[in-house]
């Protein structure tokens, strides 16, 4: 059995993606050819923002929305632990100070509660009021004083934060929000896409996403003309008027047109794939009720997720090695997202955070793991899946 089973989509969608991609080869505009300004077009169409900028990756997206506000050194970055390292070293790498938010126990999702206090504790200088970087021994020692500028959310396995909540106290405090919505390319909140749910969105087209192409991949989506202006210029090294014009310090950040033409084809069947998605979720949910011991994700109501992972948790992690031990013998795998919390990762240890700062991030990563999800997962396979784990 497959964790994310590509080759059933790629046999569904041949005649298409070898026409695209033989099309690409024939005009030879193999950067920013045209199939990329198709992409963006009809992706900002659906996702209903006003623009939409392809460029090199996930990661790159979240750069290139950093590098858009002027993050840098001394600013507060709000985001949380619980996430793909991608969403915090972009911040680091701008020399800016990840503040790690703990997350909601209910949707493994950045809680507004928690970074309320967040904030107040950066304006403040008072790590007695939510746990601070650099103030702890091994740390830098003194806590530097710290300008809160912006909370880069996650809509983590594909479901979009608490967004009314979010965005209030971002607003309240003059913060930007950067939805990290790497997973949930396809969600919604509210009746509003993901990507469109912060002022700047940014997803990821890696093979394993929700919607990916054959290699890296990402786009950033906003409202703001001139957010978008100026992404569309840190993208290509900071260009101005004309190729040779540079001005500003930018990336080459740009999406590769083969990766264009093989999302165009993949995108038509893409919402179908959505729907797929949730009836595979809704069976998992109904198979796996009867096990008192494995918690099942919830879904607010007026969310919508597009299940980037079904993850479950475990009792504890005794429990978990001996659910996944089983599945493995049954020739079923498993994946755990995310076994070690950002705040206690060597990369992040300059930060001085400690065990015990982010309880529930830290309590969860000892206890969640992924089962195989994907559009193409048949009822049958589920059933065997549901019935390994209600033995155990
Ligand atoms: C939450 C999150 N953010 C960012 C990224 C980075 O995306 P990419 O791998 O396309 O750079 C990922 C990818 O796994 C992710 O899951």
């Amino acid at each position: 059995m497959e964790f994310i089973d590509l080759a059933s989509q790629q046999t569904r969608l041949k005649q298409k993606l070898d026409d695209n991609i033989q099309r690409v080869l024939a005009h030879g505009k193999y950067v920013m050819g045209p199939e990329v300004l198709e992409l963006e077009k009809q992706l900002a169409g659906y996702v209903g923002a006003r623009h939409a900028i392809g460029c090199a990756s996930g990661t790159d997206a979240l750069l290139l929305a950093l590098l858009s506000y002027g993050v840098g050194s001394g600013d507060a970055i709000f985001t949380t632990p619980f996430t793909f390292i991608a969403t915090a070293e972009v911040i680091s790498l701008l020399g800016a100070a990840p503040i790690f938010v703990d997350i909601e126990s209910s949707t493994f999702n950045l809680d507004p509660t928690k970074l309320k206090l967040a904030v107040q504790a950066v304006q403040s200088n008072d790590p007695s009021v939510y746990p601070l970087p650099y103030c702890r021994p091994g740390g830098r020692g003194a806590l530097p004083p710290l300008r809160p500028r912006g909370v880069i959310t996650v809509d983590l396995f594909g479901l979009p934060a608490d967004y009314d909540r979010l965005n209030a106290i971002s607003s309240e405090n003059d913060l930007f929000v950067i939805e990290d919505a790497a997973q949930s390319f396809g969600a919604e909140y509210k009746g509003n896409k993901a990507c469109a749910l912060g002022h700047i969105g940014c997803t990821s087209f890696f093979p394993a996403k929700p919607l990916g192409c054959y290699g890296d991949g990402g786009m950033c989506f906003t409202a703001d003309d001139s957010l978008n202006e100026t992404i569309r210029s840190l993208r290509v090294h900071g260009q101005g008027h004309h190729k040779y014009d540079h001005v500003r310090i930018g990336i080459n950040g740009r999406l590769d047109t083969l990766q264009a033409a093989i999302l165009l084809a993949k995108f038509e069947i893409f919402p179908e794939e959505v729907e797929l998605r949730q009836q595979v979720a809704q069976r998992y949910s109904e198979l796996l009720a009867p096990c008192s011991g494995i918690h099942t994700p919830s879904i607010p109501a007026g969310y919508l997720s597009v299940w980037a992972q079904y993850s479950l948790l475990a009792e504890s992690e005794t429990h978990r090695t001996a659910l996944q031990q089983k599945l493995k013998e049954a020739g079923i795998p498993t994946a755990i997202y995310y076994p070690k919390p950002l705040h206690l990762q060597t990369a992040f240890a300059a930060l001085g955070y400690q065990k015990g700062d982010f309880p529930i991030s830290e309590d969860y990563a000892t206890r969640i793991f992924s089962v195989p999800m994907h559009p193409y997962l048949q009822a049958a396979q589920q059933e065997s899946i549901a019935a390994i784990l209600r033995r155990v």
